[in-house]
C-alpha cells in the first residue's frame, strides 16, 4: 500500500497579505501567490496552506468571515483562486486552505439574522445565555484576546459568547444544523479541487453544556496575557468534539485522500487524542511542541520521545517550528541555532510545516507602535503578544519595498532586507535559503528521512544524535545546541559514514570517519554505511 501523499509530505504555510502583491495596494494576494509558485517549486516543498481569503472585514486578518464560499475582494477572486489551484495543481503541488469552523464575524448574515431577535430561527446557531442572576456575564470565561468572552446585546437583553473578539461570535456546534452548513462548506472548496484544511482552533468547538466557571490559574502572573488567568477547563477541549471532527472526516473521505490539519494548543499528551480513537479525528493534529521548547539538546530530545511514545498506533506525526500567532523561531533562538532548527524539523519523523519567510531566517521585527495591526497587539500592549513581528512581507529582491509589492507595504520589511531576500540568498550557497533547500532535497532524495522509522541515539550535553531507517537506509543527524565545539562518534565504531550536509559547509558528500567534530550550532546529515 502507498502512503497517502501528505505522510511524506513537506507543507508550506503561507499568510496571504504577506507573500506577494500583484496589484500594488501594498497587501497579499492570490494572483501574488500564483506568481511565486515557481519558487515553491524551487525551493521543494509539496503543499501550501494558506491562512484565510474569504471574505472578512478584517478585525483579525481573515480569521473573522462573512462569507464561507467566496474570496475576499483585497486577495482576488473565485476565478483567480480556480486558477491558482490549476496552476498548483500542475506543479505537482497540493493546495490546504484555512476552514475557520468555531466563529464567524459578527457580520456574517448568519449572526446579523442571530441577534436580531430571540426568535430568529438562526437564534440557536449561535451561543446567547441570559445574565448572571445579579447580573453581568453569564460566567468567568476570557476571551483570547484580552476581556470577558461574553458581549451584551442590549436590543435582546442577551450575552454572546466570543472566545476572541467580539466581532468574532462563537457558532454553537451542538446545533445540527450549523454543523450540517459547514459540511457544505467544506464540500464546496473540495469540490473545487482543494486537498484539505487546516481547521483553525479545532479543539474549541465544543463548549461546556453547562457553561462552567473555569478554575483560575494559581500560576498566573499578572504580567501574562489575561487569558492565562483561568484553565480553559470548561471552555474547550471537550469531549464531544471528536465526535464532530468525526463527521468532518466523513466529509473531507467523499472526496478520497483530503488531508485535515487539526489547530490544537494542549499538552501532547492531550493533542494525540485529535487523532481520534479509531484514528477517525484529523490526520495531523498540530504538534506544536517545539513551538516553546526551551532550545536545549536535552528538551528537544525529551520532547520527541514524550510525543513519539504518546502517538496512538498509526498516528502519523508532525512538527511546527513557527506559524503567523507565534514568534518567528530566529527572534526566539537567534539567527545560528536557527539553522539547525530548520535542519531538525526537516529530519524529524513525520510531515513538517515550514512558514513563509523562516526559509530566509527572518528575526524579530520591531513595529513602532502607530503601526500596531494586530487587534491581540492593541488589546493586551506592552505583554510581546503582539503577532504583527511574525507577519512580516516576504523578501523577494533587493528593490524599494524588496519586490513584494510596488508601495509601502502593510508592515515593515526587516532591516536587512536588501540582503536577506530571495534574490540575494539563493546565490549564496551557505545562506539560510540554500541550507533549507539542500535539507529539501536530501528529505525528498532519502526515503529514511522521509517514511523512516525514528531511534534516539544520543544526548550528550548540547549534542543530539538521532538515526532514521528504512529498507537498509539508515540516516543519522547529529546537532550541536552549543557555543562550543563537541564530537560524536559513531557507536559501534569504527564505521563509515559519508557527511551529506552541514549547516555550517553547506553540501558535502565527503567520507568522514566514525568521528564527527561540529562546529558551535553546528548540524550534521550522515549516510551511515
Ligand atoms: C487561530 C488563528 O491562527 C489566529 O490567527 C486567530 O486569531 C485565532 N485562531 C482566531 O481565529
Ligand atoms: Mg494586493
Amino acid at each position: 500500500m502507498t502512503n497517502p501523499w501528505w505522510e511524506t509530505a513537506v507543507v508550506y504555510q503561507i499568510y496571504p497579505r504577506s507573500f506577494q502583491d500583484s496589484d500594488g495596494d501594498g497587501i497579499g494576494d492570490l494572483d501574488g501567490i500564483r506568481s511565486r509558485l515557481d519558487y515553491l517549486v524551487w525551493l521543494g516543498i509539496d503543499a501550501i496552506w494558506i491562512s484565510p481569503i474569504y471574505p472578512s472585514p478584517m478585525r483579525d486578518f481573515g480569521y473573522d468571515i462573512t462569507d464561507y464560499c467566496g474570496i475576499d475582494k483585497l486577495f482576488g477572486t473565485l476565478d483567480g483562486f480556480d486558477a491558482l489551484v490549476a496552476e498548483t495543481h500542475a506543479r505537482g503541488l497540493k493546495l490546504v486552505l484555512d476552514l475557520v469552523p468555531n466563529h464567524t464575524s459578527s457580520s456574517h448574515p448568519w449572526f446579523v439574522a442571530s441577534r436580531s431577535s430571540r426568535s430568529d430561527p438562526k437564534r440557536s446557531w449561535y451561543i446567547w445565555r441570559d445574565p448572571a442572576p445579579g447580573g453581568g456575564p453569564p460566567n468567568n470565561w476570557r476571551s483570547h484576546f484580552g476581556g470577558s468572552a461574553w458581549s451584551f446585546d442590549a436590543a435582546t437583553g442577551q450575552y454572546y459568547y466570543h472566545a476572541y473578539l467580539a466581532e468574532q461570535p462563537d457558532l454553537d456546534w451542538r446545533n445540527s444544523q450549523v454543523r450540517a452548513a459547514m459540511h457544505d462548506v467544506m464540500r464546496f472548496w473540495l469540490g473545487r479541487g482543494v486537498d484539505g484544511f487546516r481547521i483553525d482552533v479545532i479543539w474549541h468547538l465544543v463548549k461546556d453544556a453547562d457553561f462552567r466557571d473555569n478554575p483560575e490559574n494559581p500560576a498566573w502572573p499578572p504580567a501574562r496575557p489575561e487569558i492565562e488567568r483561568l484553565l480553559a477547563v470548561h471552555s474547550a477541549d471537550q469531549p464531544e468534539v471528536h465526535e464532530v471532527i468525526a463527521e468532518l472526516r466523513r466529509v473531507a473521505e467523499e472526496f478520497g485522500d483530503r488531508l485535515l490539519i487539526g489547530e490544537i494548543y494542549l499538552p501532547l499528551d492531550r493533542v494525540v487524542a485529535y487523532y481520534g480513537k479509531s484514528l477517525d479525528g484529523v490526520h495531523l493534529p498540530f504538534n506544536f511542541a517545539l513551538l516553546s521548547t526551551p532550545w536545549t539538546a536535552r528538551a528537544v530530545a525529551d520532547v520527541i520521545l514524550a510525543y513519539e511514545a504518546a502517538l496512538p498506533q498509526g498516528g502519523w506525526p508532525n512538527w511546527v517550528l513557527g506559524n503567523h500567532d507565534r514568534p518567528r523561531v530566529a527572534a526566539r533562538i537567534g539567527a545560528a541555532a536557527a539553522r539547525t532548527a530548520a535542519m531538525l524539523l526537516l529530519t524529524l519523523r513525520g510531515t513538517p510545516t515550514l512558514y513563509y519567510g523562516d526559509e530566509l531566517g527572518i528575526g524579530h521585527v520591531e513595529i513602532p507602535d502607530a503601526l500596531v495591526q494586530d487587534p491581540w497587539g492593541r488589546r493586551e500592549p506592552g505583554l510581546g503578544v503582539g503577532r504583527d513581528p511574525s507577519r512580516t512581507p516576504m523578501q523577494w529582491d533587493a528593490s524599494a519595498f524588496a519586490g513584494f509589492s510596488t508601495r509601502t507595504p502593510w508592515l515593515p520589511l526587516t532591516e536587512d532586507h536588501r540582503s536577506r531576500n530571495v534574490a540575494s540568498m539563493r546565490e549564496d550557497s551557505r545562506s539560510m535559503l540554500s541550507l533549507v533547500r539542500d535539507l529539501l532535497a536530501i528529505r525528498r532524495a532519502r526515503r529514511s528521512l522521509a517514511h523512516g522509522a525514528f531511534r534516539l541515539l544520543e544526548v550528550r550535553g548540547d549534542l543530539l544524535a538521532y538515526e532514521r531507517s528504512e529498507g537498509g537506509e539508515h540516516t543519522i543527524v547529529v546537532l550541536n545546541f552549543g557555543a562550543s565545539p563537541t564530537t560524536w562518534t559513531l557507536d559501534p565504531g569504527p564505521g563509515r559514514t559519508e557527511v551529506l550536509l552541514s549547516t555550517s559547509c553547506g553540501r558535502a558528500e565527503e567520507e568522514a570517519g566514525p568521528e564527527i567534530v561540529l562546529g558551535p550550532d553546528e548540524g550534521a546529515i550522515l549516510a551511515a554505511k
